[in-house]
């Protein structure tokens, strides 16, 4: 029996081109364009890109042009309020609450005049009882509206006061410090913006929190405003209220104090957990606000 040869792996011969240097030439040339080929796509992606990249930037400018524009105008809007609140203000003070005064006066001397029988004495009596309320209610609007506090005591001595007054309306105590404020003149759009903002949030602290305390921070911290108002009532889901759209649900005061905020150069922010109250922090620069003579427009 004869033996089959062994079975060698790998010997198996390549056929060899008869050409080798023209397949070499081919294969270059090919390489070559596909070189070639990519070099031009990726100067045609550059020039995308870039041209993507001027589009981007202008749309930034335009943006950014559009947002100050919109602060301009806000701010005018809030400046114009906060005179026409004065305007308003002075007005209720100086001339309806001496018309009030006159007509209690002169209520009170009719009543002198009839007989202490008379049974007009008794509908006089409720009519000056409407007179007393009227005055009472066009007091607070007047203290609402602009309070002269500010102008005559400054911020802090101003916050103080009003924190003390709101105190005996609400019924709710609160805790007021002032640190690194005491002798600092602020800006009076600065003072402004901080008291609203001190007064909305105490708004919204009666109308929704249901807290037992409030307590309240305004200092100059590291050249900063800062102002905090604390309290420990039932709280609410803020995320929850910005993806609703506040707006659209007919809610303004906390989007009016962010604005403020904005609008002074600086920020607020709010941590709020169910059951566990709100906290308001406010922080503007000091350095962001105009120098006197300058009007912030
Ligand atoms: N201190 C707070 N405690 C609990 N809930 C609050 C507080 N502040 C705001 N909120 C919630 O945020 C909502 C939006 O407030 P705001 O923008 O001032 O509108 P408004 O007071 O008119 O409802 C309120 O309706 C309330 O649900
Ligand atoms: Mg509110």
């Amino acid at each position: 029996m004869r033996r089959k040869p062994p079975i060698v792996l790998g010997t198996k011969r390549k056929k060899r081109s008869p050409h080798p240097s023209h397949d070499s030439e081919k294969l270059v040339h090919q390489l070559r364009r596909s070189h070639e080929d990519l070099e031009s796509r990726v100067q045609q992606r550059t020039a995308e890109l870039l041209q993507n990249n001027q589009a981007l930037e202008a749309e930034i400018v335009q943006r950014r042009q559009t947002e100050e524009s919109r602060l301009c105008a806000l701010r005018s809007v809030v400046e114009t309020q906060e005179a026409e609140r004065s305007r308003l203000a002075r007005e209720l003070h100086d001339e309806f609450s001496q018309k009030l005064a006159a007509l209690g006066i002169g209520l009170k001397g009719l009543g002198d005049e009839l007989p202490a029988q008379s049974p007009l004495q008794l509908r006089l009596a409720e009519l000056l009882n409407i007179v007393d309320g009227l005055m009472r209610d066009m007091h607070t609007l007047v203290w609402k509206l602009r309070p002269p506090a500010l102008d005559d005591l400054g911020l802090v001595d101003a916050l103080r006061r009003y924190t003390g007054d709101w105190m005996k309306l609400s019924g709710i105590p609160v805790d007021f410090h002032s640190r690194g404020l005491g002798g600092r003149v602020l800006p009076p759009q600065l003072e402004i913006t901080l008291y609203r903002i001190a007064q909305e949030a105490l708004t919204n602290v009666f109308k929704h929190a249901r807290a037992t305390r409030v307590s309240i921070l305004l200092e100059d911290n590291r050249n900063r405003a800062a102002l905090i108002i604390e309290d420990d009532g039932r709280g609410f889901r803020v995320e929850q209220l910005s993806k609703d759209g506040a707006d659209a649900q007919g809610h303004f005061g906390l989007i009016a104090m962010r604005e403020r905020a904005a609008l002074a150069g600086g920020a607020l922010e709010i941590e709020s957990t169910p059951g566990s109250g709100t906290t308001v922090f406010v922080r503007i620069p000091l350095s962001a606000q105009p120098r006197k003579g300058e009007t912030g427009k």
